[in-house]
């Protein structure tokens, strides 16, 4: 499974492209734990990582949406708030020991990042373009 960042994935905005590359390392590291059957607390530990940053990064990029009144706004968070909800309740899986980190789950946070960036965020990455000339 290739999880790496590409050029083509670029937004067209360097600071939201970079927590995009961030959110890929956290992926990365949850496809090597999946692969390696790495431990449990290495496990949560990542879950935390990926569930705390996405929250740091979607709220970054919603600010950034109201500011150029991004019209699909609305739409925009109710994606982010389908992830955010689903990886709380796997970090609350983990809390309780009870999640587990089988290739599909890997497949299910890599494929929603991936669509989600390539449809959604790049679409406002076009919005701006159209709005700066
Ligand atoms: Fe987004």
């Amino acid at each position: 499974m290739d999880i790496s960042w590409k050029e083509s994935y670029s937004v067209g905005i360097t600071k939201i492209d970079e927590q995009h590359k961030k959110l890929f390392e956290l992926l990365n590291e949850l496809k090597d734990a999946q692969e390696n059957e790495k431990d449990y607390g290495f496990i949560s530990k990542t879950i935390s990582e990926l569930f705390d940053y996405s929250v740091y990064h979607f709220k970054i990029e919603e600010d950034l949406l109201k500011e150029i009144n991004y019209p699909h706004l609305n739409e925009h968070i109710e994606e982010h708030e389908y992830f955010r909800r689903q990886v709380s309740e796997l970090q609350k899986m983990s809390n309780e020991r009870k999640l587990i980190l089988n290739v599909k789950l890997v497949i299910f946070l890599k494929e929603w990042i991936f669509t989600h960036i390539l449809a959604s965020d790049k679409d406002f990455g076009r919005f701006l373009k159209t709005i700066e000339k």
